[in-house]
């Protein structure tokens, strides 16, 4: 009935997450509210671990892809799972150092970090930098040679696989921002290169091909690709490459036309590859990392929002507004993504309506999604968005000075706030 395994109902008829009433929780901490269920990141975050274990021998990292959702909250219970993250920013990088994260099981992303950041993670000593082109290599040389440090550096990749998925999304094709093309001979280029520089240790490979994906097709083309990359450079330049890391981009359930696989099944599908590769080449075994981000965030968080006015347009559509949008949930207006929604104090009953959810920012677009199926509702209902834990509250924008809704987070049938309300008073802290 639900998206998401961890919603229910209540004797109220009230839908639950990880078995807390959202009415009481709307009620304590107001709305627009994110709520997260710690139990099924925990739980997701065991599935890939375990995945990787049963399939790989455990030779390997699973990385947290901290854009999908982060916050010092998220970092701690992640490094308490003993994964890794994946950071794309100084930001991010100073979130999952203040809540603790062992700096040496941080990948670090970004297609153009700044001097800035570059120097953040060397004094910190992230495990991996994850280096996107040539630029980016001479300028981490030249930083390491001065501090004395000496980096391991991983080669983003374009292995020009097609992942099916939206194109806003695909990151793995050749015509991308990130990395380096396999095809044109840039990247082996850059992987000499990388050998002659006397500061940093080249140890591997990265490659991430796009998000949102359902099936294991693109992640097994991808895993042959880059192992044949991998024995190129045994072959002619005798280096072994360490490390192997294929990304995220496992897809999940928004609604019931998405069909998506068990978690376990992508490591599989690459660890067979993988093997194969290895034993026909007389190779050994790279240390694999992943990177998984929405699929560990996303099925874990809902959204609440108060319903507000109501607009019946006849023979056109009705749009019901809530009391957050596109600043709190841009991914409809950015992507036309689909979510499943229910009024929450009415979760028992069925949805015999079909609406438009409507934002309350001043721009048409705003809308949380169409044609959705609901349960009739009025002024003063709870409205739940499903599955909204990645790449919503990680995208939220204070757009029409909108404050950021706070974050929940919910075990054991107890609820704590993880991040706070903004305030107005947090609206204004940085104006002169
Ligand atoms: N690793 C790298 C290098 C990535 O670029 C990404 C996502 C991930 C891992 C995690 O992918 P995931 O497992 O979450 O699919 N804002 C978009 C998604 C952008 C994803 C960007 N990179 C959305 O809302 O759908």
């Amino acid at each position: 009935m639900f998206v998401s395994e961890n919603l229910g109902t209540n004797e109220l008829g009230h839908l639950t997450i990880g078995g807390v009433d959202t009415i009481a929780l709307a009620q304590e901490f107001r709305t627009p509210l994110y709520v997260m269920d710690e139990e099924q990141i925990r739980k997701h975050c065991r599935s890939f671990k375990s995945s990787m274990e049963q399939f790989y021998g455990g030779n390997g990292l699973v990385c947290y892809a901290s854009k999908a959702f982060s916050c010092k909250e998220m970092y701690r219970i992640i490094a308490s799972e003993g994964l890794g993250v994946d950071v794309v920013s100084g930001g991010e990088l100073y979130t999952a150092m203040a809540a603790g994260t062992d700096a040496r099981k941080i990948c670090f992303h970004g297609n153009n970090k700044t001097l800035d950041e570059l120097k953040m993670a060397l004094s910190y000593g992230v495990g991996r930098i994850v280096v996107d082109n040539i630029y980016e290599l001479n300028t981490l040389e030249a930083l390491c040679r001065e501090t004395g440090k000496k980096a391991d550096i991983l080669f983003r990749i374009k292995p020009g696989v097609d992942a099916h998925t939206h194109d806003f999304i695909r990151t793995g094709q050749i015509d991308s921002k990130f990395g380096f093309a396999l095809e044109t001979g840039e990247a082996f280029e850059a992987v000499r290169l990388a050998l002659e520089c006397k500061n940093l240790n080249f140890a591997g490979l990265h490659c991430h091909i796009g998000s949102q994906i359902l099936d294991t097709q693109g992640f097994e083309a991808a895993a042959e690709v880059m192992m044949t990359f991998i024995k190129k450079i045994w072959d002619e330049l005798g280096a072994e490459v360490r490390d192997l890391n294929l990304g995220g981009g496992f897809g999940i359930q928004y609604t019931q036309k998405d069909d998506p696989l068990p978690y376990e099944a992508f490591m599989e599908a690459v660890s067979v590859v993988i093997h194969r590769f290895c034993k026909e080449n007389n190779m050994p075994l790279p240390f694999i990392l992943i990177e998984p981000g929405r699929s560990i965030a996303a099925p874990a968080g809902i959204t609440l929002y108060t319903v507000g006015g109501k607009k019946v347009i006849p023979n056109i559509r009705t749009y019901v507004s809530v009391d957050g949008g596109m600043c709190d949930n841009p991914r409809y207006i950015l992507y036309q993504s689909e979510y499943d929604a229910l009024i929450a104090n009415k979760a028992d009953q069925p949805k015999d309506t079909v609406v438009t959810i409507a934002g309350k920012c001043c721009e048409s677009g705003d809308l949380i999604g169409e044609n959705m199926p609901l349960q009739e509702c009025e002024p003063g209902d709870i409205l739940a968005v499903c599955a909204t834990g990645a790449y919503n509250y990680s995208m939220s924008s204070n757009y029409n000075r909108l404050q950021k809704p706070a974050v929940v987070f919910v075990k054991d049938g107890k609820a704590r706030v993880a991040v706070r309300r903004e305030s107005l008073e947090d609206l204004i802290r940085n104006d002169m």
